[in-house]
């Protein structure tokens, strides 16, 4: 077939049978020479068979929708819309004009020497351990690269690498990339009498996760505190994860980006703090998420020099060197943080301050507009249920295969209110988990929660009439 679904035929006789209803013979061996061409281009350039079909993320066809419907409050991807700390900014502002031109020129591979510095400073107390800034930490282009550098620089062909459902879509990408097998555990909402739900209600299967770890698991990917959930996973939790590491030799990445927006009383624990971690966790956070930059992307990993060396190799063969100004610019805000790290001025820890009255809000607004919210005890998403609403939502129009796609599109186009599908955050043959739920992102202006409250409102009272 041809474009459009034209066979060989009509593709060549549209154009190469002249008035006459006579054959142009030239006309047509240069049509025919142009689809073979084509076709054989095709056939060589497509995308590699490692990356699978190359499925469509979810990021960037929710800002192409963000674009297209200018939903009037865009709660979906997660970035705040107000500013970052001022220090932070004037920081880079000042950096790029100082009297310093070294400091717009390439810095050290892996890492800016102030800012490996500082990041040994804030880690080593919170390991309990000298991390030595040179060999043990590695800064990249956000905690993507981080989480890219880890996989690629340790999973081998065949390797399996355990998941924890939801998790953030690149997870699977990059395993695909390494010619290695991801193994899927879904996180499970246990049910309760409770009128509230959290995060923490989201669980997993022991006896699960044992069966899927055997001598072919190299890897296993935590994220805590987890997006999209905003769980926080507990002592226990983590025990059974480190245990099960130590048992069948294996790697833990945990994707800690989220690590300073946890709410009281819940604390976050690094789980290359248990015993018997640390020489086997690489540990990854982002500037962007920790000082609310997060078009800086900018991040890290941490861990025992002998792994760090294995991301080491692709980083320098990949990145190379991260952006000199902006690393500096972290640096400086981290020493000043550093600096009053016992005030509750402290970014690090003001942060989850601010954030807490905005979740209330969202979730109660959540609650009263006919959602099923799980309060989040860390990050800034709320997974929400959509269900009770389905007789008020129309979505037979919508052509997405999954319900949570066709409702989070449905409603931008209604409400104004746009959310992000979790069907995105689970495997292909899991997305039934995700249909159900809503992702809101809740780090945004005052006003502008206010605004996606009073959207649902008339929505909701648009339905009644
Ligand atoms: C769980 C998780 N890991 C990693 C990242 C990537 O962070 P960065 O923007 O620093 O690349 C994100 C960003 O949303 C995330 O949610």
């Amino acid at each position: 077939m041809f474009r459009g679904g034209q066979t060989l035929f009509t593709a060549v006789s549209g154009s190469v049978i002249g008035r006459s209803g006579a054959v142009d013979l030239k006309k047509f061996n240069s049509v025919v020479k142009n689809i073979s061409t084509a076709s054989v281009m095709a056939d060589k350039f497509k995308l590699p068979a490692r990356y699978g079909a190359g499925e469509k993320s979810v990021w960037v066809e929710y800002i192409q929708l963000a674009a297209e419907y200018k939903p009037k409050v865009n709660l979906g991807q997660g970035f705040p819309d107000y500013h970052s700390p001022d220090h932070v900014t004037k920081n880079l502002a000042q950096i790029t004009t100082s009297d310093n031109p070294l400091l717009n020129q390439y810095t050290r591979g892996f890492g800016h020497p102030t800012l490996v510095a500082n990041l040994s400073k804030l880690y080593s107390p919170l390991v309990n351990r000298q991390i030595d800034p040179q060999n043990e930490i590695l800064v990249t282009a956000g905690a993507y690269e981080a989480l890219y550098s880890a996989i690629l620089g340790h999973v081998d062909e065949g390797d399996e690498v355990v998941v924890i459902e939801p998790f953030f879509d690149c997870y699977e990408f990059m395993i695909k990339c390494a010619g290695g097998v991801a193994r899927f555990i879904p996180l499970k909402p246990k049910v309760t009498d409770s009128e509230t739900q959290t995060s923490a209600q989201w669980v997993l299967d022991k006896a699960e996760l044992e069966s899927l770890f055997s001598d072919r698991t190299k890897m296993i990917i935590l994220n805590t505190p987890h997006n999209p959930t905003g769980k926080v996973f507990t002592m226990e939790e983590l025990q059974m994860v480190a245990d099960l590491c130590k048992k069948y030799n294996v790697l833990c990445v945990a994707d800690e980006v989220y690590e300073w927006m946890v709410f009281e009383p819940k604390k976050h624990i690094r789980i290359a703090t248990l015993p018997g971690m640390w020489d086997r966790t690489i540990t990854i956070g982002s500037a962007g998420k920790t000082f609310s930059v997060t078009g800086w992307k900018t991040g890290w990993a941490y861990g025992p020099a002998a792994l760090m060396r294995n991301l080491q190799v692709v980083h320098q063969n990949c990145v190379y060197t991260c952006c000199t100004p902006v690393q500096e610019a972290i640096a400086r805000s981290l020493e000043f943080e550093l600096s009053r790290r016992d005030s509750p001025d402290c970014y690090l820890r003001s942060l989850a301050r601010e954030l807490l009255p905005k979740r209330d809000f969202v979730v109660k607004s959540l609650k009263e507009n006919g959602f099923n919210p799980y309060v989040p005890e860390a990050g800034y998403f709320i997974i929400a249920d959509w269900t009770k609403l389905g007789d008020k939502i129309d979505l037979s129009k919508e052509s997405d295969r999954y319900n949570d796609y066709r409702f989070t599109k449905k409603f931008a186009k209604e409400a104004g209110v746009l959310a992000i599908p979790p069907s995105a955050f689970y495997s292909e043959q899991n997305k039934n988990l995700g249909e159900n739920y809503a992702r809101f992102c809740f780090i945004k202006k005052d006003e502008n929660l206010a605004l996606a409250d009073k959207l649902m409102r008339d929505w909701n009272s648009s339905k009644k009439q």
